[in-house]
Formats: C-alpha cells, sequence, structure tokens
C-alpha cells in the first residue's frame, strides 16, 4: 500500500535520511523504533510532503506521491498525527475534528457527521466533550483528539508521530489498545516511537532506525526476543 524506495531527505546540507527504504501493506500496523534524532520526523514529514526528497521514491498504490506539496499528500490519502499532538487549543473538540475533514466538505461532505460519530465511538472520553477547548483537554485527551482529527482526513495511511510520548503508561496502553481496534476495522497504520516496548507489542512488523539509515527490519514479535534490540532499545532505562 504504502512504498518508500531508497528515500534521502536534507536539512539544509545535512544528510538526515539515508537510503530508507520500507513498505507498509494494506491492514498493517507498522512502527519505525529509533533514539531522539535518529530521523523518525523527518522520515514521516518527508511522506507527508512536508520535506522533499533529495532522492527516491514514495508510491501509494501505484501512484507516486514524493512529488507532491502536503496538502496534495492528504488528499491522496496519507494523514500525519504530527509529534506533540498539536491540536487547535482555542478551537472545540469539534471544530478540531472538523478541520481534519476540511478537504473533504466539497466532494464528501455527506460522511463527515457519520466519521465524528465514529471517532467519538472510539475514544468514549471524548464524548461529551464536543464543545470544550481542546487546550483544556488533558495530554491523553488531546492525543484522542489529534488522532481522531487524523482520522477525519479519511485516510489510507494513518501516520503517527510518537503518540506516546509523554503520556503516563495506562494511558499509552489505552491509546495503543484503540490503534489496534482501528487496525481490526482495516486502518493501515505507520508509527515511530522512542517508546520501542510499547511500540513492538502493537505492531505486525518494524523497522529500527540509526542515524538516517535502516539497521534492522522484521517482525515486532522477532525483535522484542532479539538481544541487540533489547540492549539497545528495550533495557530498564526506556520501560514505559
Ligand atoms: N527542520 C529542520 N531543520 C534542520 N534540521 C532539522 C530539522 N528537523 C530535524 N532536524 C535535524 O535532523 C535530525 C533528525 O531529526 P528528527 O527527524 O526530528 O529526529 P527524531 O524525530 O527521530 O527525533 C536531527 O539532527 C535534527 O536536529
Ligand atoms: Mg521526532
Amino acid at each position: 500500500m504504502l512504498k518508500v524506495v531508497k528515500l534521502d531527505t536534507y536539512h539544509g546540507r545535512i544528510r538526515v535520511l539515508n537510503t530508507i527504504s520500507l513498505n507498509v501493506e494494506k491492514g498493517e500496523i507498522v512502527t519505525i523504533i529509533g533514539a531522539n534524532g535518529a530521523g523518525k520526523s523527518t522520515l514521516l514529514g518527508t511522506i507527508a510532503g512536508i520535506y522533499k526528497p533529495k532522492a527516491g521514491q514514495i508510491y501509494l498504490g501505484t501512484k507516486q506521491t514524493s512529488c507532491l506539496p502536503a496538502e496534495k499528500v492528504v488528499r491522496e490519502g496519507i494523514s500525519l498525527v504530527p509529534e506533540r499532538r498539536e491540536v487547535f487549543d482555542s478551537l472545540s473538540v469539534i471544530d478540531n475534528l472538523k478541520l481534519g475533514a476540511y478537504h473533504r466538505y466539497r466532494n464528501d461532505r455527506n460522511n463527515i457527521d457519520n466519521d465524528i460519530e465514529n471517532v467519538l465511538s472510539l475514544f468514549s472520553a471524548l464524548r461529551g466533550r464536543e464543545q470544550q477547548l481542546a487546550g483544556t483537554l488533558s495530554g491523553g485527551e488531546q492525543q484522542m483528539l489529534a488522532i481522531g482529527r487524523g482520522l477525519m482526513a479519511n485516510p489510507k495511511v494513518l501516520m503517527l508521530d510518537e503518540p506516546s510520548v509523554g503520556l503516563a503508561p495506562l494511558i499509552v496502553k489505552e491509546i495503543f489498545e484503540i490503534l489496534v481496534s482501528l487496525k481490526k476495522r482495516g486502518t493501515t497504520i505507520l508509527m515511530v516511537e522512542q517508546n520501542a516496548r510499547a511500540a513492538l507489542k502493537v505492531a505486525d512488523r518494524a523497522y529500527i532506525l540509526e542515524r538516517g539509515a535502516i539497521s534492522l527490519a522484521g517482525k515486532a514479535r522477532d525483535m522484542l526476543q532479539d538481544a541487540r534490540v533489547q540492549s539497545a532499545y528495550l533495557g530498564a532505562r526506556l520501560h514505559a
């Protein structure tokens, strides 16, 4: 469904992504694990059309999206939930959700109310808070809203940039369980995480990103057992 081929992205003169190739099949949860500064956000930003790659291709199905600007990439079906859950603090929950669907108002307006209802049933913590200002939600609720807004774009692939960051372990568990239920409904998910243990528990497959390059790829369940992954990413210090 999503295929990345030999991607290079630079920030200025610094090469941040080095020949990245990966794929995400329909209905999978794929996670990219990497330390702070490894290039995770740059990778998702490049796929989302925010950063222009210097080399390589990105395909959604048979369509090449690597040359498209960010708003067209969203229309093609790739939605990014950015790091640190950027919700619009001074807008209500419902308006944040509607903003996620802004590009559908012309051609797909009839399904939007139904999709809002689906998001509220998925994230029951948001139910009854439709008119509450997003800035007054808890961190976990804001993350749920940010994911809900990503879903409102009706994406073929939902990308999440460190959804667990700054959240208590119980909230992380709740959010990751919701990702699994999204997968069961057929949503395809690409998620980057520093929280390797939590991410590997819910993912089907994983890639390890080290200083801009993929150093290891495989089934998430095998990675949890891999000695190199355990010592580098699953050590006691990193327990969530
Ligand atoms: N917009 C930017 N301009 C210049 N350098 C950047 C920018 N974004 C990230 N970088 C640099 O690129 C490297 C990778 O960053 P990033 O993709 O944010 O990593 P991660 O998300 O894995 O923490 C870091 O060295 C960071 O300082
Ligand atoms: Mg990042």
